[in-house]
């Protein structure tokens, strides 16, 4: 400490000479302190950024070639910290609720460590904060609500940790927040009303369910990439859902959808939906036609679903004509002839997916989209009501 009030009374001093550095405010210091002290030292490797948080000195004061190395940032005056961002050492401890006293903080980034225990709710006092990446640890508990109150959070990732709960009702009061990822944890409850200004939501391989209601995109023109991909979502993917203006990305997979209704895009010449991956749900009914209205779309995957009746001639069109790369139909209950020109060998044959598991005739072997066989007559049969399937 008294090399720090030294410090201070010094700048205070000679407070308008340019050499001499302005000391770290004793709050966010404090704060420093509380945060390497709930870390297991033994998981501090000397070489890490955390080895060398060397509290004699001050933390903000320039040039930082022993001490303070690396992890944190300050303000141009020295006198704030900025930011706080790890390097994954493999820390472990926990998350230590003083670290609302970084006011000043922008970017929290604790990324690829074991940090555990819950993420502290007095995380929502740092109100100017940007960037808040706590993926790849091991926290657990609720998100807290008080998070929703982070006014400027425009990054929020705590993917790969094992929270549990729902997603705060109050979510849509981020206002900020363009990219949020909280796949693989293990969240549950429905969508509550997203943040307005996201492009890119992930809450991939959680244990959400409910329907996918219009309520919760209310207004998400900005919206890009969807992925809700290995949770539990019911009921059927409704028309307004591919009409969000912005979509590019869309990954439902793996849930328990039971219909699709896929309108034309409201104005073809802006759609930049480009991928769809659908597969592995309980989707029933025909393929949906208007799909081939989306002019870049390039991947479609419906596979392992209980689609049936025939393969529309404007798929293979939609491959013919160079948009469609990957089509993957396999796993269903599709019947009749696919369209010829996806086995001629000229453009409309450039396709990778795959055709098999269905209750298609003539899917020639020599195809690669045929290498994967049909299924028994017998459970075409019975799927399609006791009729012969393939007229
Ligand atoms: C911390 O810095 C002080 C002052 O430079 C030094 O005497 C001390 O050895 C350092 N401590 C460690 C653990 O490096
Ligand atoms: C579906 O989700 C479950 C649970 O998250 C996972 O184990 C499985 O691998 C997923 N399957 C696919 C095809 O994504
Ligand atoms: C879409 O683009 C085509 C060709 O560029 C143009 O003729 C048509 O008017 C456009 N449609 C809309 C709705 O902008």
């Amino acid at each position: 400490m008294s090399i720090l009030f030294l410090l201070l009374f010094l700048s205070s001093l000679l407070s308008s000479h340019p050499e001499v550095q302005a000391a770290t405010l004793g709050s966010d210091i404090y704060a420093l302190k509380a945060f390497k002290t709930s870390i297991k030292p033994n998981s501090i490797p000397p070489w890490s950024c955390l080895g060398s948080w060397n509290f004699s000195i001050d933390p903000c004061s320039l040039p930082r070639r022993t001490s303070f190395i690396c992890g944190i940032s300050c303000s141009p005056d020295s006198t704030r910290v900025t930011s706080l961002v790890l390097d994954p050492a493999g820390y472990s401890g926990t998350l230590t609720p003083l670290l609302s006293h970084l006011t000043q903080l922008i970017q929290l980034d604790l990324s690829d460590n074991s940090f555990y225990g819950p993420v502290p709710s007095s995380l929502s006092s740092l109100g100017n904060l940007k960037i808040l990446s706590l993926r790849s640890n091991a926290f657990s508990g609720n998100i807290p609500p008080s998070l929703t109150n982070l006014a400027f959070l425009q990054s929020l990732d705590i993917s790969n940790n094992v929270l549990t709960g729902p997603l705060p009702v109050t979510m849509n009061s981020l206002s900020s927040l363009t990219t949020m990822d909280l796949s693989f944890n293990k969240l549950t409850g429905s969508l509550p009303r997203l943040p307005p200004n996201l492009v890119e939501l992930a809450l991939k391989a959680n244990s959400l369910s409910g329907l996918l209601s219009q309520s919760s995109f209310q207004g998400l023109t900005q919206l890009e990439v969807v992925e809700l991909g290995a949770n539990r979502f019911t009921g059927a993917v409704q028309g307004w859902f591919f009409q969000l203006p912005s979509l590019q990305q869309v990954d439902l997979a793996n849930n328990s959808f039971t219909a699709v209704e896929i309108q034309k895009p409201r104005n073809a010449n802006n759609s930049e939906l480009v991928a769809v991956d659908l597969g592995f749900n309980r989707i029933e009914g025909y393929l949906p036609l208007n799909l081939a209205s989306f002019p870049l779309l390039a991947s479609l995957s419906l596979r392992y679903n209980r689609f049936r009746g025939p393969i529309p001639w404007d798929y293979y069109k939609k491959v013919n004509d160079n948009s469609l790369r990957r089509l993957f139909l396999d796993g269903n209950f599709l019947n009749g002839k696919p369209p010829a020109g996806f086995f001629s060998g000229g453009s409309g044959s450039s396709v990778a997916g795959s055709f098999g598991d269905n209750c298609l005739e003539s899917c020639p072997a020599s195809s690669q989209l045929c290498l994967s066989l049909q299924k028994p007559t017998s459970v075409c049969r019975q799927a399609y009501g006791g009729r012969i399937p393939l007229v």
